[in-house]
């Protein structure tokens, strides 16, 4: 089986139908997945990194360096492209899968990219995006973070990604491309965390959400969110896990 593919931050030349899953990401064992998974802003390499090492003819783009040398460390061999999302050094018609996971949200020009990606992928290709790694929202961690957002837009400032703000907006752009959308779950674990270390997560500011509002606010809406959370949870060192879920939303254009 031949896989050549590249990932945003992956293109894939195969054909891959209804079971992209198996045909795929079958070859990653799901403990590949959940244990990068579980690496907070480990840059690339989490997918991958597993998808080289089951022989997938795999190249990488990113717009950082820094993202790119991290992966080069794990593997000496990949191929690697610094590129921006919105202009892709590729011919048309190149590739049969494309992947962008966590991505999309940081991409400023975000429906160019889309653009790009429909354009080098061959007729009957695969657009693979992700971004859903979370959804119960009365999970801890969900119940910390919209507590969050609603004290930060109570002050005013603005809680917003840089590139797609949310999964409307995307597919309302994938419509406009006449584009269709199904979605398969690729992986599902469990992962340990505690108060603190969420709301400490929340406080390095690593996600991109958090870019831009005032320290002002920023450093208030925190204090309020500890204290939120000290009383609606008691202990910040209470152990607790989440179900995590890797959600594939499998695009064709
Ligand atoms: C959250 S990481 C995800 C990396 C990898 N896909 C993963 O799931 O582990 C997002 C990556 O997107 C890259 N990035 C941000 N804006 C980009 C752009 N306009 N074009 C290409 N890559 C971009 C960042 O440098 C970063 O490495």
């Amino acid at each position: 089986m031949h896989l050549a593919g590249f990932e945003l931050s992956g293109l894939i030349n195969r054909r891959i139908d209804a079971g992209v899953g198996d045909e795929f990401f079958g070859r990653v064992k799901a403990s590949d997945i959940t244990d990068l998974g579980q690496q907070r802003g480990a840059g690339t390499g989490r997918i991958g990194v597993p998808l080289l090492q089951h022989g997938a003819d795999w190249i990488g783009c990113d717009l950082s360096s820094e993202m790119m040398s991290k992966l080069r460390a794990k593997v000496p061999t990949a191929r690697l492209a610094q590129t921006n999302a919105a202009q892709l050094p590729f011919v048309s018609d190149r590739f049969d899968v494309a992947i962008t996971i966590h991505v999309l949200h940081l991409v400023g020009p975000w429906r160019a990219a889309l653009r790009e990606i429909k354009r080098v992928l061959k007729p009957g290709g695969v657009y693979l995006n992700s971004g859903i790694w979370h959804d119960d929202e009365t999970a801890p961690s969900r119940r910390l973070r919209n507590y969050w957002r609603e004290r930060i837009k109570a002050y005013g400032a603005n809680w917003q990604r840089p590139g797609l703000q949310s999964q409307e907006e995307l597919i309302a752009e994938l419509r406009s491309l006449n584009a269709t959308l199904e979605t398969i779950e690729v992986a599902r674990w469990r992962t340990p965390s505690t108060l603190r270390e969420e709301i400490d997560s929340l406080a390095s500011r690593q996600f991109s959400e958090s870019w831009n509002i005032p320290d002002d606010v920023f450093n208030m809406t925190l204090d309020e969110l500890r204290a939120w959370a000290a009383h609606e949870y008691g202990d910040l060192d209470q152990s607790f896990d989440e179900e995590r879920r890797l959600i594939f939303e499998v695009i064709r254009f």
